[in-house]
C-alpha cells in the first residue's frame, strides 16, 4: 500500500459567523461561534486518510487541552501520529475565522506549529525516506519547508507543495517540487508582475493553479488544460476546500492516475467539502466522491 506523509500545521479553528463585518473600532453582533479541528496540514492529512491512503502526519501541538484533542482527532481519523510532538510551554496552533456569506477571513496564531524546525525533521528522516509522497504547506517555518523540499529532491521522493498561506519562496525550490498548487492570489505573489498564462507555461505539468468555482488549470506543454469545478447549489463554508482538493489530488497521484484525473478527483472532493461547516467535517470519504465523478 502506498504511504504519504503530511508535514504541516495542526490547529483549532475558532469560527464566528457574522452577517456584518465590523469596521475598525466598531462592535457588531454576530450569529454564531463554534470551534472546529483545522490547520492546513491536519486537514490535508485527514482528506488523504478519508480517501483511503495510509497517511502519517509530522507536526507539533502544545501541551494544552487543545493539543490533546487535536491529537485524538487525528487518531480517530486513522492518521498515524507517531511523528507528532507535544511541546511543553507552547500553546497549540489556532486559527481565528470570520465567516460572512459563506466566505472567510482568517488570522492564524502558529503556536507549536512554529516549532517544526529543521532539527525536528532530521529526527524523522528514516521514516520520511519510506514515503511515496510528501505533502507540505506554508504554516510551518519557511526554512523548514525549504529543507523538506531539498531533502525530498535529493532522495527523489515526490512532493506536493501547497504554498498556502501566500509567502514568497525562491524559484530554486519551485524547480525541485513535483507539483505546486497555489490559488490565484498565491500565484500572483510567487510570480510577481507576470500573467497567469506566462506562469503556467513556465512549469508544464507541475504548476496547478486553483481557480475557486472555475476549477483548476495547468499547462500540459502544448495547451492550457482547465479541469472544471463541480457546481454546488448551496455553499455553506469554503474553509478547507483547498485542503480537501490537495488531499484528494495526492490520492490520485499515489494511485497512478493522470494529472487530469487526479485534479478531477480533487475538484469532486472539494465540492462536497464546502457543503458542510468546518474545515474537516465536510471532507468526504472516497466512496462519496466516486459517486460524483
Ligand atoms: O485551509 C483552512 C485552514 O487554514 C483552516 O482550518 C485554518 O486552520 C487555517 O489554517
Amino acid at each position: 500500500m502506498k504511504k504519504a506523509a503530511v508535514i504541516g500545521s495542526i490547529s483549532t479553528d475558532f469560527v464566528v459567523t457574522t452577517e456584518v463585518i465590523p469596521n475598525q473600532g466598531e462592535t457588531v453582533v454576530g450569529e454564531s461561534f463554534q470551534t472546529f479541528f483545522g490547520g492546513k496540514g491536519a486537514n490535508q492529512a485527514i482528506a488523504l486518510s478519508r480517501s483511503g491512503i495510509d497517511v502519517f502526519m509530522l507536526g507539533a501541538v502544545g501541551e494544552d487541552s487543545f493539543g490533546i484533542e487535536l491529537l485524538e482527532n487525528l487518531k480517530t481519523n486513522a492518521v498515524n501520529t507517531e511523528m507528532i510532538q507535544a511541546v511543553a510551554k507552547s500553546e497549540s496552533g489556532s486559527a481565528h475565522i470570520q465567516i460572512n456569506n459563506g466566505d472567510n477571513r482568517i488570522v492564524i496564531i502558529p503556536g507549536a506549529n512554529n516549532l517544526i524546525s529543521i532539527d525536528v525533521i532530521k529526527q524523522y528522516q528514516k521514516e520520511l525516506l519510506t514515503m511515496d509522497l510528501i505533502v507540505l504547506q506554508n504554516e510551518i517555518p519557511m526554512e523548514t519547508v525549504q529543507h523538506i523540499i531539498d531533502f525530498c529532491f535529493e532522495h527523489q521522493i515526490k512532493t506536493i507543495y501547497n504554498p498556502a498561506p501566500a509567502k514568497e519562496i525562491d524559484e530554486e525550490f519551485i524547480e525541485k517540487v513535483t507539483y505546486i498548487t497555489p490559488n490565484e492570489h498565491e500565484t500572483a505573489l510567487l510570480f510577481k508582475g507576470e500573467s497567469l498564462e506566462k506562469s503556467l507555461r513556465r512549469y508544464p505539468n507541475k504548476l496547478i493553479v486553483t481557480l475557486g468555482e472555475q476549477g483548476a488549470i495547468f499547462y500540459d506543454g502544448e495547451k492550457e488544460v482547465l479541469i472544471p469545478a463541480h457546481k454546488v447549489a448551496k455553499v455553506v463554508d469554503t474553509t478547507g476546500a483547498g485542503d480537501t482538493f490537495n488531499g484528494y489530488f495526492a490520492k490520485g497521484i499515489l494511485d497512478g492516475l493522470s494529472l487530469e484525473k487526479s485534479l478531477a478527483l480533487g475538484n469532486a472532493a472539494s465540492a462536497l467539502a464546502i457543503q458542510a461547516k468546518g474545515a474537516q467535517d465536510g471532507i468526504p470519504v472516497y466512496e462519496k466522491v466516486a459517486e460524483t465523478l
